[in-house]
């Protein structure tokens, strides 16, 4: 993969100890799965610290560690760098690989829907060529660069998603992943708690426009108040616009919920199928037609790929648990998907009742029990018939919502043992069940929980 010395010159590191001969095949940040031969980057993190898995690293056959202490005691065996910060040097290193690989590279980021945007892109493309992309939702300054270390002569394209929680992180892994073409999902309130504000969190995203490779291509949701004004803000790209509502050049008419919780589509004339009955998803998809046009896919690799695409798990995934009807948006929570949320609980077909089992969106910052104050208003206006909130925040929600909905439709619970109480007690057959909260509120025990109790 690289030689030890060239490791030293990308990351400009100082060589503590060792020789800088020989070469190594692969990098690991997990010293559980260093491999001999391999070059282990020591990260500190938010739970873990490699540093103190150094010796670990190195019996298991690790030849060079790249270490941010000083003081770190190794085998005198196995080369040592210092570098201030491995985080960084992981970058570096990422970027001269990918240099290395004359592919087009698509990066996606957005407020949501980047992952499901990723795997229906990612997917498309299967059709016709070998595709690298994220696994899971690893799109952070760790998730990038090790995406970005399994490119191969194999490989024909990268589709790449980058998160962000901070001011410059787009800005870093766009000098990483160098992309040509770019997708943007939307502009929302994400991740407020260090990016303060929708106009910082869309100057943020831009940051993926301005560092395109010289005339990349800018795919973005022209719905978006935000993201309509990029062709205004960066010359010298192409860009092509998709979206529902405007007069986009690849704009979804005739979206139809069909009887089999299906969403059927046209986009300049030709019909598509969405197995997903959330409307979200045509935005996702619409990208992913987009880069298949691009790629010169066929319209019927296209479609069946799309009609195939499946849901990453806890994105709003449905599913019949006995006579009741699950709508599982654990994975996350924030105002954008949140209200992408509503709308599919809104519009699902049902002969029960519409109950939101809900509770807080993180990392929203001060203004948090705005955000939980204007969703509860949206609720209010809907016709979900039941709200059952759990958690802290999940209090706005519930005080926003009452005042237009009847008496014993919105309840709030201080523990989650007594939401699940009334789940139990309010939930019969044939209403649907839509569960969302923020990752770490870990409402996936909620759907446990009713995947237990109604699964006949
Ligand atoms: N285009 C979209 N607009 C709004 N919400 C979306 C969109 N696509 C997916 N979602 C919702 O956003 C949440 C996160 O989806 P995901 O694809 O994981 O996005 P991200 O990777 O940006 O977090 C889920 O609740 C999902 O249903
Ligand atoms: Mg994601």
């Amino acid at each position: 993969m690289f030689s030890i010395s060239e490791i030293k010159s990308l990351t400009k590191a100082v060589v503590l100890q060792g020789t800088l001969k020989g070469r190594f095949k692969r990098i690991t940040i997990n010293s559980k799965e260093v491999c001999p031969g391999d070059l282990f980057i020591a990260i500190k993190g938010g739970r873990f610290d490699g540093h103190r898995f150094i010796s670990e690293a190195i019996k298991k056959g690790a030849v060079a560690c790249l270490v941010s202490s000083k003081g770190v005691k190794a085998p005198k065996r196995a080369v040592l760098f210092y570098v201030p910060d491995t985080e960084k040097a992981l970058g570096f290193i990422a970027r001269g690989y990918r240099q290395r690989f004359d592919i087009p590279v698509i990066a996606i980021t957005g407020s949501a829907g980047k992952t499901t945007t990723k795997d229906m892109v990612a997917s498309v493309l299967s059709a016709r060529y070998s595709v690298l992309s994220n696994l899971g939702s690893q799109n952070n300054q760790i998730g990038v660069p090790l995406t970005l270390l399994k490119l191969t002569k194999k490989i024909d394209v990268a589709v790449i998603e980058m998160g962000t929680n901070q001011p410059g992180d787009i800005k870093w892994l766009t000098s990483i992943a160098l992309p040509d073409m770019s997708i943007l999902t939307n502009i929302g309130a994400s991740h407020l708690a260090k990016l303060k504000s929708k106009p910082a969190v869309f100057r943020e995203k831009l940051n993926l426009v301005k560092g395109l490779a010289a005339k990349g291509t800018v795919i973005f949701n022209r719905d978006d108040p935000f993201l309509v004004k990029i062709p205004l803000l960066v010359k010298g790209r192409s860009f092509i616009s998709y979206g529902v509502k405007s007069r986009a050049k690849f704009q979804a008419r005739h979206i139809i919920l069909q009887a089999n919780r299906s969403l059927q589509f046209s986009v300049d004339n030709k019909k598509y199928v969405l197995s997903s009955p959330v409307q979200a998803n045509v935005y996702n998809a619409l990208s992913a037609i987009i880069c298949g046009r691009l790629f010169s896919i066929s319209f019927n690799n296209i479609y069946k790929k799309i009609k195939k695409a499946s849901i990453p798990k806890g994105r709003q995934q449905i599913k019949k648990v006995g006579r009741i009807w699950l709508i599982d948006d654990t994975y996350n929570a924030n105002p954008v998907s949140f209200r992408s949320a509503l709308n599919t609980l809104s519009d699902f077909k049902a002969c029960g009742r519409r109950i939101l089992v809900c509770s807080d969106m993180k990392e929203l910052g001060a203004s948090s029990h705005l955000w939980h104050k204007t969703i509860g208003r949206d609720i209010g206006k809907s016709n979900i018939d039941y709200v059952l909130a759990w958690g802290k925040a999940a209090k706005h929600i519930v005080s926003a919502a009452r005042p237009k909905k009847d008496k014993g439709q919105v309840y709030h619970f201080e523990k989650r043992f007594e939401l699940h109480k009334k789940v139990r007690s309010l939930c019969r057959d044939h209403d649907v069940i839509l569960v969302k909260g923020s990752h770490s509120m870990q409402m996936g025990k909620t759907v446990d929980f009713i995947l237990k109790h109604f699964k006949k």
